[in-house]
């Protein structure tokens, strides 16, 4: 065991690592049994993740049952709804955080508690970088609210509610009579967001308890798969199954698969890359669009479609959608039970037919993720077809131009903003670098007079990211961001801008010449942060453009499980 290098032997200092971990603890504890560490996010003010603890206690059973000690490690925790300026200026610093308490400890194997947004991506990071054997219990989502008889899927009904307020469609007062209806019960968000998202794709990529993931969090399925994994967490230990061998490229395949076939949130590609590039996995925009651009949509859940989380799992769940698309799955990619993915398809069913889709009958024949290129996103742009409107995807119209996300505030529901159907709004200085961390603005909401005239959709550029929970004719995470150096930082208003999705181009149709000749927008420059110390700063130095997943430079790769220096 690894952990034998603290606790093993008759000397000074094996004593007293073991006399200060005693405290009731039987001698044995230490005599080669892995010690199992319970990397937990549960926090108050992660709310999506607050029920972790419970889950800890069965984790703890399971361990304990199959001959491990479990030992409970609370990690920096991101709350997506209350982190400012946007939990993803933290998703590296928890992984940093995560992966060297792990390796500072006499831990031998983990289970990674994770479900609000970014812990899951976090924890992954972490996994992949200290190669500690690794199992991951995906908290699970909240059970659907209704509001006055009608399902409320958290994050997309409150975009949706809000506009309908700023189109005069909705009361005030019956938009906040909604609130406490929207989360019924402990849980991440029920739709297909970024949370979802994660744990269904933890569970693609063999790091879950097949079956496991989308259990509903109150459901007492979870507690029982959370023992189990405990148990397994023993098993993978014995067996020095690691992260590196479960984490191979067919994993990755098979995540891409599952992302589009699941409608998955965008956020997937920014954290799917920086997981890969933990592991020396040259994972590529590219890939995303040649391995999953073309796989259907087959779960019908909101923000694109009807159903939310809690249908999914009564219908099936992950399983189920995988069973329809698994000739498109990799075979030899294996699970951290050491049994291939593919294996734990045959006895799946599908229960609900309209949540989730057979494959004859697809929502979407083309379900994933589109690379977009061009002289405005040299490095690549991303855009979710499956969340925009089909007439928006072939388009041209003349730019209307934001330099923050504060001047598009000022200026949006201005009478006179030269503005119409056609128009497409580009916001800049929202990249990595730029605000920092790369925040959830580009699904800009509407000008106000466009709502009043029942428009529900434009083409929105952004260098930022969008909400899982949100939909809309998108294109994000251009790149390079426009605060570092990219072109979205010349663009003029009234400039001509074409977004040709299947042509996968996006083009801004000013002469090269002319465009050679232009200086970055000063009050786009005078917008981007300018941290001067602490892990903002730090930030800003070392993070990479969203194409290679907005890691740090430093963090990429793995450094294992080396033991250190004695501390005495
Ligand atoms: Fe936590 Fe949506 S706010 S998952
Ligand atoms: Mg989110």
């Amino acid at each position: 065991m690894r952990s034998d290098a603290w606790y093993a032997g008759d000397d000074r200092n094996a004593y007293i690592h073991r006399a200060w971990m005693r405290r009731g603890v039987p001698g044995s504890a230490f005599e080669g049994r892995p010690q199992i560490a319970i990397a937990n996010t549960a926090s108050d003010l992660t709310p999506c993740n607050s029920h972790l603890t419970e889950v800890a206690r069965s984790v703890k059973n399971g361990v304990y049952e199959a001959g491990g000690i479990p030992l409970e490690l609370p990690v920096v925790s991101l709350g997506e709804t209350l982190v400012r300026p946007t939990a993803m200026l933290w998703r590296n610093m928890a992984a940093m955080a995560t992966e060297e308490m792990l390796r500072a400890n006499p831990i031998d194997g983990v289970v990674l508690l994770g479900g609000c947004d970014k812990t899951i991506p976090s924890l992954l990071m972490a996994a992949a970088s200290v190669d500690l054997p690794a199992v991951v219990v995906p908290g699970g989502p909240m059970l659907t609210g209704t509001f006055r008889g009608v399902p409320l899927g958290c994050g997309t009904d409150v975009w949706r509610l809000s506009e309908e307020v700023r189109a005069g469609t909705l009361s005030q007062d019956d938009f906040l009579r909604s609130e406490s209806a929207t989360i019924r019960s402990r849980g991440h968000c029920n739709t297909m967001g970024t949370a979802s998202t994660m744990g269904l794709l933890a569970e693609a990529l063999g790091t879950v308890l097949p079956g496991t993931a989308g259990t509903p969090a109150p459901d007492s399925r979870l507690l029982e798969a959370a023992h189990e994994t405990g148990r397994l967490a023993v098993g993978l230990v014995n067996d020095g199954r690691r992260p590196s061998t479960i984490l191979t490229r067919a994993s990755f395949h098979n995540a891409i698969v599952t992302l589009a076939a699941i409608g998955g949130s965008t956020n997937a590609v920014v954290h799917l890359l920086a997981i890969a590039g933990r592991l020396g996995i040259d994972l590529t925009l590219d890939d995303f669009d040649r391995i999953g651009s073309r796989v259907p949509l087959l779960a019908d859940l909101a923000p694109a479609g009807r159903f939310l989380m809690d249908d999914l799992f009564r219908a099936g769940g992950l399983l189920a959608v995988l069973q329809q698309v698994s000739d498109l799955l990799d075979p030899t990619a294996l699970t951290v039970t050491g049994r291939p993915l593919v294996s734990y398809l045959d006895q799946a069913a599908i229960w609900d037919q309209e949540v989730i889709r057979p494959r004859a009958r697809p929502l979407l024949a083309e379900g994933g993720i589109a690379l977009l290129k061009g002289n405005l996103a040299p490095s690549g742009a991303v855009i979710k077809p499956a969340a925009a409107s089909a007439h928006l995807l072939r388009h041209r119209g003349r730019a209307v131009v934001f330099d923050s996300i504060e001047d598009f505030h000022a200026r949006v529901d201005d009478p006179d903003l030269p503005v119409d159907a056609a128009s497409v709004l580009v916001l800049r200085g929202c990249g990595p670098k730029g605000y920092p961390g790369m925040p959830e603005v580009s699904n800009m909401p509407l000008p106000k007079k466009l709502l009043e005239a029942g428009i529900r959709d434009v083409v929105r550029i952004c260098d930022g990211r969008m909400s899982g929970t949100a939909y809309g004719t998108v294109v994000l995470h251009v790149t390079p961001e426009a605060a570092a150096g990219g072109p979205l930082a010349l663009v003029r208003d009234g400039d001509w801008i074409e977004l040709d999705v299947p042509g996968r181009t996006l083009t801004l149709d000013v002469p090269a010449g002319e465009l050679a000749g232009r200086e970055a927008s000063p009050g786009a420059a005078a917008a981007y942060a300018a941290p001067v110390r602490g892990w903002e700063k730090l930030y800003v130095d070392h993070v990479l453009q969203a194409d290679t997943g907005a890691d740090l430079d430093f963090l990429v790769g793995s450094s294992g499980d080396q033991v250190s220096r004695e501390s005495h």
